[in-house]
């Protein structure tokens, strides 16, 4: 039996977070074993937004070998950089003009990063989720593995496929059924993990682009600066760690983190900590961080001595993406009814 497609990826932007690892490339490893799994590193989203050019192709690599670091295995899974793989321009636009413009109007990430521009806003910036749409179904993906801030760009991956292509552009079969033209996928979205919030304030999500450092920890960052930044998270004068209470969202985060990180699970976590005070909570958090980040640093020094092994793995992973994506894109080609390339 073919096994479900799994498709997913994070922008080259700026140091990964815990919100990336946590919400995302840690699923995506407990996936490959059971799924025909697909990681690209978004290159072209990464310029939605102004970039440094001297630092996009480096910033690539970097976390092209963060995947592999964090356990991806390219023996398992498809490796890949997206701009290396013109189908995926190719498709965004011809899903660029079968897409309304309110659709991209209505997403939130849009009108958040929108403000922060001001007159600055690209169109590439609004036509993001296309994009994105793009990447999910040039590979058939069954299944899109994201943290919850994706939740609407998938909806609107699944709404462009469903009603603007496959509804206006699929045929019928011999028995009437109709034969889809793209694959609708489906988000994957686990409850743990899936919305890391800021160490600075609890109530706005981990974020790569936020200009304080200290609010978030990089996959990256030496065990003493992680120590310094959850010492420097912010808390509540309110003795005792719980979940749940929505007068404290910074309990609530970074207790989550200690269940996650420690490897200990909620109830446990919650139990141990009930009474504890922060003196002795934080410790304990940037422990439970330092060593789950050891072996991913660890790998990532290794993968850093060898730059010909990630060039490998990027090369063989272009050609395997570049298959699959050029079959979608031709099939999508003749359902709008271009003429053959022969
Ligand atoms: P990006 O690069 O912003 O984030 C990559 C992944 O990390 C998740 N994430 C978080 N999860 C939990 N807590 C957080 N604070 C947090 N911050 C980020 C994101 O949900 C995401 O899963 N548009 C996407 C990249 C993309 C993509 C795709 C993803 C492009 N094409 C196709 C899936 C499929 C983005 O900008 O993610």
């Amino acid at each position: 039996m073919q096994r479900a497609r799994v498709l997913s990826g994070v922008q080259p932007t700026g140091a990964l977070h815990l919100g990336n690892w946590l919400g995302a490339i840690r699923n995506w490893v407990h996936l490959q074993d059971s799924h025909d799994t697909f990681f690209c590193v978004v290159d072209l989203h990464a310029i939605t937004v102004p970039h440094e050019p001297g630092q996009l192709a480096a910033d690539t690599r970097k976390t092209a070998a963060l995947y592999l670091a964090c356990g991806i295995d390219p023996a398992r899974s498809t490796v890949f950089v997206q701009s290396h793989v013109p189908a995926h321009s190719e498709l965004a636009w011809l899903l660029n003009c079968v897409t309304p413009l309110n659709w991209l109007e209505r997403m939130i990430q849009f009108k958040e990063k929108a403000i922060k521009q001001g007159d600055q806003v690209s169109v590439g910036l609004l036509d993001y989720p296309v994009l994105m749409a793009a990447d999910i179904l040039l590979y058939d993906a069954d299944l899109v593995p994201v943290g919850e801030d994706q939740k609407q760009h998938l909806e609107l991956a699944r709404d462009i496929a469903q009603q603007r292509i496959n509804a206006r552009f699929g045929r019928k079969g011999a028995d009437g059924e109709p034969i889809p033209v793209l694959k609708v996928p489906e988000p994957l979205i686990l409850k743990e993990g899936a919305r890391v919030m800021s160490l600075t304030d609890g109530r706005s999500k981990m974020s790569k682009s936020d200009p304080n450092e200290g609010s978030r920890i990089t996959l990256l960052d030496p065990p003493e600066l992680i120590t310094k930044k959850i010492k420097r998270a912010k808390t509540d004068p309110v003795m005792g760690l719980e979940f749940g209470n929505p007068e404290r969202p910074e309990t609530d985060n970074l207790l989550g983190l200690y269940a996650i990180l420690s490897g200990k699970g909620r109830e446990v976590a919650a139990a141990e900590c009930a009474a504890m005070g922060w003196g002795s909570f934080k410790p304990l958090l940037a422990e439970a961080a330092v060593e789950a980040l050891r072996p991913v640093q660890q790998r990532y020094a290794e993968l850093s001595a060898d730059p010909a092994e990630l060039d490998r793995v990027l090369a063989a992973g272009r050609e395997r993406a570049q298959a699959v994506a050029q079959a979608t894109l031709e099939r999508t080609r003749e359902a709008l009814g271009f003429l053959a390339r022969g």
